[in-house]
C-alpha cells in the first residue's frame, strides 16, 4: 500500500496527515494522530466518510455499482458458485480446490446440528415471538454451549467457532420458523447439500416425504451468496466493534443479528414486502411516491435507497432476475407484488426526486417477493438475511482480531451539553 501525506491547517498551526492508498477505490487520510496533534476531533455522524478499517474481503464501487468478494464480481460468483464455496472464498481468501471445497462441505456439514438443550432453549418463547428476536437470544445462547471455541486468541477456536456458526445457523432459522408454525423440529440430513437441508428443515413434516426443488434450492443458494458481505456496514461494524472489546464470537454475531434487525439495514426486506402489500394495486403508487417525497412524512420507500450505491445495486439486478426464475418455476403467471414493484421501480427511476438524490432499488426491493412465492413468511425474510451474512461477519470479525493495529473501538464526541455545574439540593430547587 502505498502512502503520501496532506496538510491541515487547524488554529494557526499545520499538521501533516499521512494519506494511505489502497488496491482500488478512495484513499484515507490518516487521522488516527489528529488529537495528538491539534487537540481536536473529526466529526463524522453516520461515518459517512469514514474508513473504519483496512479490509481485503469486499469492496464496493458505489457510483459504478460493482460489487467484489475477495476481487470476483458478485455476478460472476452467483452464476457460477454456490453459497459455501461463497463462505470458503470470503473466509480464506482464495476460491477452493475440489479437494478444498469438499473438505469444506463435510465439516460444515457435520456441524448442522445444535445441543438438544437448546430445545428446551426454544420452549420459553412464546409461538408468536418475532422470529428475529429468537436468532438474536440463540445465537447469543450458543456462547453457553461451546466453551472450547470461545478463546478468540487461538486461531484454532476461531475456526471452529466459524464453523459451528456458518453450520448452525441454517438449523436455528428454521427452528425459529418450526416453532412459529407449531410444527415439530426438523433435523438436519447429511446427505443433503446445504441450501436444500436447510429448505428441508423448513419446509419437512413427519407425516410424508419431503422432495427438495432443485430450481428453488439453486435460487435460494444464489440468494445466499447476494447477502454473505457488503464492507462496513452497520451489522458488520457492530461485529467488529463488539469483537474489538473481546467478547466471544457468538456474542459478536448475536449484535450483528440485533442491528440487522432495523428497517432501516435487513429488516427492509420485511418493511418492502409489507410497503407492496400496502399499495396492492399499480394505480395506488403515485400517491405512495408522493409521501416518499414528503419531507414532512416520515415514509419512506423500503428496498430503496443506499448509503453506498448511487447507482443500481448489483444484486438488486440478479435478485429480480432470481425473482421471475422462482415464479415460473411455481407457475405463479401473475404476482401482484411484482406488478407492483415494477411499476414502482419504473416509475420512481424517472421522477427527479429520486434520480437526483441517486436512489435506486436495493438488494431489498425484490427479495421479499421471491422469499414470500418460496413459502417463508414475512417475518423470516430478515432472518434469512442473517442466515446469509453470518460467513461475512464472521470473516470481518476473524480480519479484524488478526489485524495487529486492532484496538478497542473507542470514538469520541462533541460535547454540546451543560458546563460544569455545583449540584443543588431539592429544597434550593424551587
Ligand atoms: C441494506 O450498508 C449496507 O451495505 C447495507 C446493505 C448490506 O448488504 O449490508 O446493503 C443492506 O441495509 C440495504 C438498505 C435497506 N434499507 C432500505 O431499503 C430502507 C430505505 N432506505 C433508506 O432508509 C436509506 O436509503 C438508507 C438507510 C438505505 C441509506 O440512508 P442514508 O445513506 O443515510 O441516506 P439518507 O437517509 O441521508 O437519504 C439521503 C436523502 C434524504 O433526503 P434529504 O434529507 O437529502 O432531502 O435521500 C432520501 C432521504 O430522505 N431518501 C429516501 C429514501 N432513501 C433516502 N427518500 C425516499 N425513500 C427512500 N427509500
Amino acid at each position: 500500500m502505498s502512502t503520501n501525506s496532506s496538510t491541515l491547517n487547524f488554529d494557526g498551526r499545520s499538521v501533516e496527515l499521512p494519506v494511505k492508498n489502497g488496491t482500488i477505490g478512495p484513499s484515507v487520510v490518516d487521522i488516527s494522530k489528529l488529537y495528538g496533534q491539534t487537540g481536536a476531533f473529526t466529526y463524522d455522524p453516520g461515518f459517512t466518510s469514514t474508513a473504519s478499517c483496512e479490509s481485503k474481503i469486499t469492496y464496493i464501487d458505489g457510483d459504478a455499482g460493482v460489487l467484489l468478494y475477495r476481487g470476483y464480481p458478485i455476478e460472476q460468483l452467483a452464476e457460477h458458485g454456490d453459497f459455501l464455496e461463497t463462505c470458503y472464498l470470503l473466509l480464506y481468501g482464495e476460491l477452493p480446490t475440489a479437494a478444498q471445497k469438499a473438505d469444506f462441505d463435510y465439516r460444515v456439514t457435520r456441524h448442522t446440528m445444535v445441543h438438544d438443550q437448546m430445545n428446551r432453549f426454544f420452549q420459553g418463547f412464546r409461538r408468536d415471538a418475532h422470529p428475529m428476536a429468537i436468532m438474536v437470544a440463540s445465537v447469543g445462547a450458543l456462547s453457553a454451549f461451546y466453551h472450547d471455541s470461545t478463546d478468540i486468541s487461538d486461531p484454532q477456536q476461531r475456526m471452529i467457532a466459524s464453523m459451528r456458526m456458518i453450520a448452525k445457523m441454517p438449523t436455528l432459522a428454521a427452528m425459529a420458523y418450526k416453532y412459529s408454525v407449531g410444527q415439530p423440529f426438523v433435523y438436519p440430513q447429511n446427505d443433503l447439500d446445504y441450501t436444500s437441508n436447510f429448505l428441508r428443515m423448513c419446509f419437512a413434516v413427519p407425516c410424508e416425504e419431503y422432495k427438495v426443488n432443485p430450481v428453488l434450492s439453486r435460487a435460494l443458494d444464489r440468494i445466499f451468496i447476494l447477502h454473505a458481505d457488503h464492507e462496513q456496514n452497520a451489522s458488520t461494524s457492530t461485529v467488529r466493534l463488539a469483537g474489538s472489546s473481546g467478547a466471544n464470537p457468538f456474542a459478536c454475531i448475536a449484535a450483528g443479528i440485533a442491528c440487522l434487525w432495523g428497517p432501516a439495514h435487513g429488516g427492509a426486506n420485511e418493511a418492502a414486502l409489507k410497503m407492496l402489500e400496502e399499495i396492492g394495486t399499480p394505480d395506488r403508487i403515485p400517491q405512495y411516491i408522493a409521501k416518499a417525497k414528503d419531507k414532512n412524512d416520515p415514509f419512506r420507500l423500503m428496498g430503496f435507497g443506499h448509503r453506498v450505491y448511487k447507482n443500481y445495486d448489483p444484486r438488486a439486478r440478479i435478485m429480480q432476475k432470481t425473482t421471475h426464475e422462482v415464479l415460473n418455476e411455481l407457475g405463479i403467471k401473475d404476482d401482484p407484488l411484482l406488478d407492483v414493484a415494477v411499476e414502482l421501480e419504473q416509475i420512481a427511476l424517472k421522477d427527479e426526486y429520486f434520480l437526483e438524490k441517486k436512489l435506486y432499488p436495493n438488494i431489498d426491493f425484490y427479495s421479499g417477493i421471491t422469499l414470500k412465492a418460496m413459502g417463508f413468511p414475512t417475518s423470516m425474510f430478515t432472518v434469512l438475511f442473517a442466515l446469509a451474512r453470518t460467513v461475512g461477519w464472521i470473516a470481518q470479525w476473524s480480519e479484524m482480531i488478526e489485524d495487529p493495529s486492532q484496538r478497542i473501538g473507542r470514538p469520541r464526541q462533541l460535547y454540546i451539553g451543560s458546563p460544569k455545574r455545583d449540584y443543588v439540593t431539592v429544597a434550593q430547587r424551587g
